[in-house]
């Protein structure tokens, strides 16, 4: 059988508070423990519950990830957290340039480049790179064009370790929040580019992409049948126990075919 790792990962986004995280942590806790597992999983919740859902979730060997950092370590930056001070608390990944940052509070690839330089020179996290193409650039005949400058502007030329995976997120930022989830053969097809191109960037390191938008317990087995689809980044079904759970029963089915 094909060795394959796959990754659930769930973006909590700005959807629970700080009780409703740590209830839905440790609620996951209590499902998950004396389970083992074949899949990673990792959960992205609000910087302000990172500490509590890491320290619940540590025991299970489920890993954290921030959400957003700065690209400075520490100083007079109001109101922003670093990646060093995530690594400090115990996380293991950090998302960069989620769509939601992109669009929504105007980060350019500059700023999704200085993040990435400061995880990969002053922590160990694993960057998550989130990558996608608007309703518009898709229209347009430009969702090649925009990936390909949003994996250039972040990997071209960075101090790559070579013990550090390299995790990419394909995001369609039309199939976000939408329920409109992207065809998995569309997919499919955006991923095998996404490896081809980052693969000449940085030769020779280990690669994986998962596929992020409107992903459900009804459709996540579609993508992962896919040869390059390496798992999920789900955000509103990652928030609410049930159909998180539906969704890691998956994950435990199509594993086990792997492993
Ligand atoms: P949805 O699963 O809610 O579409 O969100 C996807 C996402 O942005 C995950 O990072």
């Amino acid at each position: 059988m094909t060795e394959k790792k796959f990754y659930f990962f769930a973006n909590w986004k700005m959807y629970l508070d700080f009780d409703e995280s740590n209830i839905l942590a440790n609620g996951l806790a209590e499902e998950l423990k004396n389970k083992s597992r074949s899949y990673e999983m990792t959960v992205f919740p609000s910087a302000l519950a990172l500490q509590t859902v890491t320290q619940v979730l540590r025991d299970l060997n489920i890993d954290t990830g921030i959400q957003n950092g700065y690209w400075v370590d520490k100083g007079g930056y109001t109101g922003e957290i670093s990646f060093s001070m995530a690594q400090n608390i115990g996380c293991r990944f950090a998302l960069i340039g989620h769509s939601e940052r992109r669009h929504q509070f105007k980060e350019s690839n500059h700023d999704v480049r200085m993040k990435m330089e400061n995880v990969i020179n002053n922590t160990k996290l694993v960057p998550v790179l989130c990558v996608g193409e608007t309703q518009k650039e898709r229209d347009d005949g430009k969702t090649e064009e925009i990936i390909e400058a949003q994996l250039r502007s972040a990997y071209d030329g960075v101090n790559w370790d070579e013990k550090r995976e390299i995790i990419i997120a394909y995001e369609p930022v039309w199939a976000i929040g939408t329920g409109n989830a992207c065809d998995a053969k569309e997919a499919q097809s955006q991923h095998e580019r996404i490896k081809a191109i980052v693969k000449e960037l940085l030769p020779g390191q280990s690669l994986s992409v998962l596929y992020g938008g409107s992903v459900s317990p009804e459709n996540a087995e579609n993508y992962l049948k896919e040869k390059d689809i390496d798992g999920v980044l789900v955000g509103g079904a990652s928030a609410k126990m049930d159909s998180w759970l539906k969704i890691l029963a998956i994950a435990e089915k199509i594993s086990k075919k792997y492993v």
